[in-house]
This record gives structure tokens, sequence and C-alpha cells, in this order.
């Protein structure tokens, strides 16, 4: 029997969705980040009483990867007890493309219905480091 290498990334965006501070919404995400070394790291959306300082669990995986020094991500699992896997808002498409235009974007329900995207696909014409004058980015923090 051969193991889906990306369930290790499920399990762990299972596990963030479960610490999710979404009091306000009623809605817990967890995502987790497979990154190039094949570390996991996972995020969930973190609310606020002052609604829009509220955070995504996309974007709060992101900056938990980059914590730990990784720039470099092959994919994300997004996990929510939605009916439909849902796809990642705007604001974290492009946070994400800023570091892995290409990365394979997975969408899980707890009940087990999945769908799965890549970023270009869902994030077509990217603000990217080189649409700056300057071309400061990865290579360059
Ligand atoms: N949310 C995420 O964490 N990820 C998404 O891709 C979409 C929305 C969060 C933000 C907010 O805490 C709640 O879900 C409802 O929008």
């Amino acid at each position: 029997m051969t193991t889906d290498p990306l369930d290790r990334v499920r399990a762990e965006a299972r596990k963030a969705m479960a610490q999710a501070y979404a009091p306000y919404s009623g809605f817990k995400v967890g995502a987790a980040l497979l990154c190039a070394d094949h570390t996991v790291v996972a995020g969930c959306n973190v609310e606020s009483a002052s609604y829009p300082v509220g955070i995504c669990a996309e974007r709060s995986a992101l900056g938990a990867a980059i914590t730990r020094g990784m720039r470099e991500f092959r994919a994300i699992v997004i996990m929510t007890d939605a009916v439909e896997p849902t796809a990642p808002c705007g604001m974290c498409r492009q946070a994400l493309a800023e570091f892995a235009p290409d990365l394979a974007v997975i969408s899980r329900t707890s009940g087990g219905r999945e769908m799965q995207w890549s970023l270009a696909e869902l994030l077509p014409r990217p603000f990217t480091p080189s649409s700056l004058p300057s071309g400061a980015g990865l290579n360059s923090a």
C-alpha cells in the first residue's frame, strides 16, 4: 500500500484548523505548507474584535514558515468544515505568489471533499517582486 506524501500535510492542516480562533465568523480554517525540504508548517485563522485585524490561516502558515527560515514551498493544504472546498482569498493568493507562483493549492473539507488548483491558475497575473523597478525580493531579502 502506498501512502500519499500529502497526507502528512492534510493532517497538519486539520490539527491547525482545530486551533483556529474564529469566534466572530465561526469559520475555522487550518492551512499547512509543504516546504521544499519536506518540513510542514501550519497556521490557522486568528480573528479580532477589531474585525479587519484578523489574519487568514494561509498567511498565518506563511508567516510561521518564513519565521522558521523557509522560503520555498511546494504545496499548501487548506482545511475547513465547509460543505465544499474553499479557495484561498485574494490577499492570501498574492502573499503566497511572492514565494511560490506555481504552488499546488489543495483545499479539503472535514467531510473529505477535496479540490486542487495551481496558484498560477488562481492568480494568473500576480504582482511580483520583478514588477517593482528595484526588482527587490526573494533573493535580496
Ligand atoms: N479565512 C481564511 O482563513 N482563509 C481563507 O482562505 C478565507 C477566509 C478566514 C478569515 C476569517 O477568519 C474567516 O475565514 C471568515 O472569513
